[in-house]
Order: C-alpha cells, then sequence, then structure tokens
C-alpha cells in the first residue's frame, strides 16, 4: 500500500469532520445527546465511515472507528472527544450493538466470513455501492442482476441488514447534515422491520430524515445511476416525486 496516499486521505478526512462538526456547532445540531445512545462499531472509517461515524459521535453515540491500521485513527479519534475511540475490524464488530460496514463492495466475502459470527443478529447499516473497477467485475455483475441489497445479504448471513446512506458523496453528508432550509431524505431498504426503526433514527441522529423504500429487493431502485440516486431534495419531497407512501 501506499502509505502516504494513505495518510493523505486520511488527512482530507480529518480536515472534512472538523469541517462539519462546527458547522453543526454553528446550527443547533438536533441531538448533543441522544435519547437513546447506542454503541456504534465502524468498520471502514474512510471518507463515509468516518464522516457518519463523526456525525453519530456528535449526536452523543459511543463509536468506535476501526482499521486494519488502527494507529493511523488516533488523529480522527482524538478530535471527536470521549466517545470516539479506536480499534480493529474485530474490535468494532463486537463493540457495536450496531454496525456501519462502510468498506468497499469487494470486501464484504471476506468480512462475512471473517467477522459475520461476531455480527450475527445486530443491525448492520451497509453504504456500499458496487464499482466493477475496483469491486471486481463478478460481483458488481451480481450486485447490478440481484440487486444490491439481496446480493450482499448473501455475504452476511444472520445480520439485519439496511442499505443505507449510499446515495450522497461524504462531501455532501459533512456540508449538508442538519440542513437548516430542510433535512435532505436518505433513502433506506431492509427486510427486518426493528432494524428499519434503528436505522431510521440514526440517520435522524446523523443530521437528515430517513424514507423507507421497502424491503432489501428494492434497494437496487435507489443504487448509482437511478433517479433515486443523489436527489438532495427532503423527505416529503422525495416522497412524492417517487410516490412512497409515509
Ligand atoms: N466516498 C463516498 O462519498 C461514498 C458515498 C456513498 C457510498 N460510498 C460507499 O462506501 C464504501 C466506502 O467508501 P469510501 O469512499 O469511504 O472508501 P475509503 O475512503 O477507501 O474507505 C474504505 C475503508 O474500508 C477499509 N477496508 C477496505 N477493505 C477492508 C477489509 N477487507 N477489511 C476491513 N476494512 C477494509 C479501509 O480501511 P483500512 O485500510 O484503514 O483498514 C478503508 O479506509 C464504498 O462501498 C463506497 O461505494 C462511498
Amino acid at each position: 500500500m501506499d502509505r502516504n496516499a494513505f495518510c493523505g486521505r486520511r488527512d482530507f478526512l480529518l480536515a472534512g469532520a472538523a469541517a462539519a462538526l462546527l458547522a453543526l456547532g454553528g446550527r443547533a445540531a438536533r441531538a448533543q445527546g441522544s435519547a437513546n445512545p447506542l454503541k456504534i462499531g465502524v468498520i471502514g472509517s474512510g471518507h463515509i465511515g468516518g464522516t457518519v461515524g463523526s456525525l453519530w459521535v456528535k449526536a452523543g453515540h459511543p463509536v468506535l472507528f476501526s482499521s486494519r491500521h488502527p494507529e493511523e485513527l488516533k488523529e480522527l479519534v482524538g478530535g471527536l472527544g470521549s466517545l470516539a475511540r479506536a480499534g480493529t475490524p474485530a474490535e468494532a464488530a463486537s463493540f457495536g450493538d450496531v454496525i456501519f460496514l462502510a468498506v468497499p463492495y469487494g470486501a464484504l466475502p471476506q468480512i462475512g466470513h471473517d467477522l459475520g459470527p461476531a455480527m450475527s443478529g445486530k443491525v448492520v447499516l451497509l453504504p456500499a455501492n458496487a464499482v466493477a473497477g475496483r469491486d471486481g467485475a463478478a460481483l458488481a455483475s451480481e450486485a447490478q442482476s440481484k440487486g444490491l441489497g439481496v446480493a450482499a445479504a448473501g455475504y452476511l448471513p444472520g445480520v439485519r441488514l439496511v442499505r443505507a446512506f449510499n446515495t450522497f458523496s461524504y462531501r455532501i453528508l459533512q456540508k449538508d447534515a442538519h440542513r437548516p432550509e430542510g433535512l435532505i431524505a436518505i433513502p433506506l431498504a431492509g427486510d427486518d422491520q426493528g432494524a428499519l426503526k434503528v436505522a431510521s433514527d440514526l440517520v435522524r441522529d446523523a443530521g437528515f430524515e430517513p424514507v423507507v423504500v421497502g424491503p432489501l429487493s428494492r434497494s437496487g431502485e435507489f443504487s448509482m445511476g437511478t433517479p433515486m440516486y443523489g436527489q438532495e431534495i427532503t423527505a416529503p419531497e422525495f416522497r412524492q416525486k417517487f410516490n412512497i407512501p409515509q
């Protein structure tokens, strides 16, 4: 691995996370202390994992950010205060009541194999998109044909999977969390109603408004390249535009 490139990405994320937290402070974020703090394990603390995990810390949730090189997360967690800590992916899988699985889609078979038992029965939020160039043509093609949520569930048996946070760049999530002129809609899909409720609460705590599109079999409706992808509109606007009942 090019360690300089790695550190450069981390620095970029740190700057963005700090900017997001400053912006939040200025906008009176909804939750400085969540009514229902949940232990969250973030697996993959890169752009999206670092960003959304930071928003949850700000909302009062204890978050374990993980990396295969946890020593490189010291600066990130150091800037977030006592609710944030760093560890390995295995530690995150065991720590979290909820797991944010923010890794490249191509890593799912290995993570399901290695960490599946530790995540079994837990709510797992999956922001992954499948890209052939990064994740491999075979996996991308399977995600396309089965639908990413259904295909991913095959690699993560026993978890309570919810597809979430896949439709926006982390930059938009940093910039527009708790948007004063109207919270942006985040589409969700899952088969477990309890898991969808947990995911919906966490979407609100991060500063957005959840819209449950339907079961995992409908998660392809907001995959990359679909009309629902990247819609920076409020939940009522999203429901009306795509005919999704309350
Ligand atoms: N970037 C965005 O704006 C965005 C938006 C929506 C959805 N997504 C999706 O979110 C996922 C992550 O994207 P990203 O941009 O955040 O990527 P990223 O910045 O490269 O971060 C991904 C992290 O995953 C970890 N990782 C990779 N392989 C792993 C493995 N086998 N086991 C454990 N950890 C592993 C790496 O952590 P270590 O090397 O530190 O272990 C890396 O920091 C992708 O599926 C992407 O499609 C991204």
